[in-house]
């Protein structure tokens, strides 16, 4: 069974395979081509708080009674906006009708844009179809990365790369040697001033460890 891997800027990510449509960290305002309301969306994922990440979730749960699935604190902050949520925590499987998830750390802060604490930050790991994609959400490199690829041994790994708030190239690079996926796609650059990256550069740096960079272009979707 295939399934579609959709970059829709910045760290928002659609997979799509069947009837099933999940979003990560839908931040869509600046994607105007990608309409979310002739989707049939039934999950959102979000791995902290911050507004580049929550985006559009809560509007995109209300209207399409999408659950929210994220870290207690936050999850209830979106309860509290009159969203459908599923409050998690960093810990074991979370079972699906189309496949499993996992939250697992991420090094940086979490608050909603409103200053409310959110809660810890978080990577996510979704297995769909026996397809791990990880999901790294905002991070510094760190040694967690090496459980990744010892315990739960990703096909895809999606990287941020923008520095100022998350990994540059280069740790980023190391990231992607450390997770152990053959398949490297970064986000979280270009989208502001604060985070401009050589992506091409960064290809590059995980080209030469024998894996696949795929530079995958807003509203470009790769399939696994
Ligand atoms: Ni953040
Ligand atoms: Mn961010």
């Amino acid at each position: 069974m295939t399934i579609e891997l959709k970059y829709l800027g910045h760290s928002a990510f659609r997979i799509k395979k069947d009837g099933v449509c999940i979003l990560i960290d839908p931040f869509l305002e600046q994607n105007k081509e990608y309409d979310y309301k002739s989707e049939n969306i039934t999950d959102i994922f979000l791995t902290h708080g911050h507004g580049d990440h929550l985006g559009d979730a809560i509007k995109i749960s209300v209207d399409k009674k999408a659950t929210i699935t994220a870290v207690y604190e936050l999850a209830n902050y979106c309860q509290s906006k009159k969203a459908k949520v599923l409050p998690i925590s960093l810990g074991g499987w979370i079972n699906y009708e189309w496949g499993r998830a996992i939250f697992l750390p991420a090094f940086h802060s979490s608050s909603t844009p409103d200053g409310h604490y959110a809660g810890c930050p978080a990577g996510i790991l979704f297995e769909v179809d026996k397809i791990r994609i990880f999901h790294a959400g905002d991070t510094c490199l760190n040694s967690e990365m090496k459980v990744l690829k010892e315990v739960f041994k990703p096909h895809v790994a999606i990287l941020p790369i923008g520095a100022t708030y998350t990994m540059d190239i280069e740790q980023a690079s190391i990231a992607a040697e450390w997770i152990g996926a053959k398949t490297v796609i970064p986000m979280h650059y270009n989208t502001f001033s604060a985070i401009t990256a050589d992506v091409e550069e960064f290809k590059k740096l995980v080209d030469a460890q024998n894996k696949q960079c795929m530079i995958v272009g807003v509203n470009q979707s790769v399939m696994f």
